[in-house]
């Protein structure tokens, strides 16, 4: 899988940016997390924000849907049992929440669709959403991770959610469509929210510490 990265995103500090109105609220500020919270007490990284700035369609389920489609995902598959289902705070003061749903790079299989990822690997996302009555701000946050394919037991690939990012943000960046609506995306790059390393992250992946900020404007 070739990544192609985006020399013009923006590097900011999560602070800067939440403090100018970034759309979304800082979860480690309210007693949230960057990670999500498993039984084990390793998570994945919630590297991914889809800014609540964002055009308010994109920030529904359906609407979001569509977008992921426009990057070239599609439902989880159905044949093979979703993945373990996580919970996140993201600090806006509604507690650990399930995830809203859970989407698989779509290989554009007629037959197959998203099952085919589960053979070829691909990109893999959990979205959660900051609603709760202390952080209203429709954002999104995903934990996005590039998964190996089956012979490699289906696990995430080595800097997995570090390439899932990338993979994810530099595909949405600019100008994408899908059935009829145009959507115009913006990259920014949050440093430093999560510590650098393998220290609690699940699978012992190390991450760089980043996450990526995307504001999804329709055209
Ligand atoms: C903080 O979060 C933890 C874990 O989700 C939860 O158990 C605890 O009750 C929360 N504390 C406050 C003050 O919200
Ligand atoms: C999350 O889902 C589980 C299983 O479906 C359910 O038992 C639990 O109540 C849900 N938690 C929240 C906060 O909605
Ligand atoms: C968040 O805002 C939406 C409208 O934007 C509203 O429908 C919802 O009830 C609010 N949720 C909370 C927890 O305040
Ligand atoms: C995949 O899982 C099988 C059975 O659990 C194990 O024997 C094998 O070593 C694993 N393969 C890899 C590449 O991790
Ligand atoms: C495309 O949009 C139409 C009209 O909104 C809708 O009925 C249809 O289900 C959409 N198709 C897909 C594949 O999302
Ligand atoms: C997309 O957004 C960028 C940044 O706001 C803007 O410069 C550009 O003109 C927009 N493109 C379109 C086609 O709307
Ligand atoms: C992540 O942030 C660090 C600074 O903390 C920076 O050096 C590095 O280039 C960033 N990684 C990416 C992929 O942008």
């Amino acid at each position: 899988m070739v990544l192609m990265y985006i020399a013009t995103s923006l590097a900011v500090s999560i602070a800067a940016v939440a403090a100018q109105g970034g759309g979304f609220v800082n979860p480690t500020t309210q007693n949230g997390s960057f990670f999500l919270t498993a039984n084990d007490g390793l998570g994945e990284p919630l590297n991914v924000v889809i800014s609540g700035l964002s055009s308010p369609e994109v920030l529904t389920d359906n609407g979001f849907l569509n977008f992921a489609r426009a990057v070239g995902l599609t439902q989880d598959c159905s044949i093979f049992p979703a993945g373990t289902p996580f919970t996140a705070n993201l600090g806006d003061g509604g507690g650990p929440q399930n995830q809203t749903m859970e989407l698989r790079e779509d290989f554009g299989d007629p037959l197959f669709g998203s099952c085919l990822e589960v053979f070829m690997g691909g990109v893999h996302l959990r979205v959660f959403r900051q609603s709760g009555p202390l952080a209203n701000t429709s954002a999104l946050f995903l934990a996005v991770s590039n998964e190996e394919d089956l012979f490699h037991n289906h696990t995430i690939a080595q800097n997995g959610y570090d390439t899932g990012r990338d993979l994810f943000a530099n595909t949405a960046a600019g100008i994408t469509q899908f059935n009829g609506t145009s959507y115009n995306t913006t990259v920014q790059n949050l440093i430093g929210v999560m510590p650098v390393g393998s220290q609690g992250v699940n699978h012992g992946i190390p991450v760089d510490g980043n996450a990526t900020l995307l504001t999804v404007t329709i055209v």
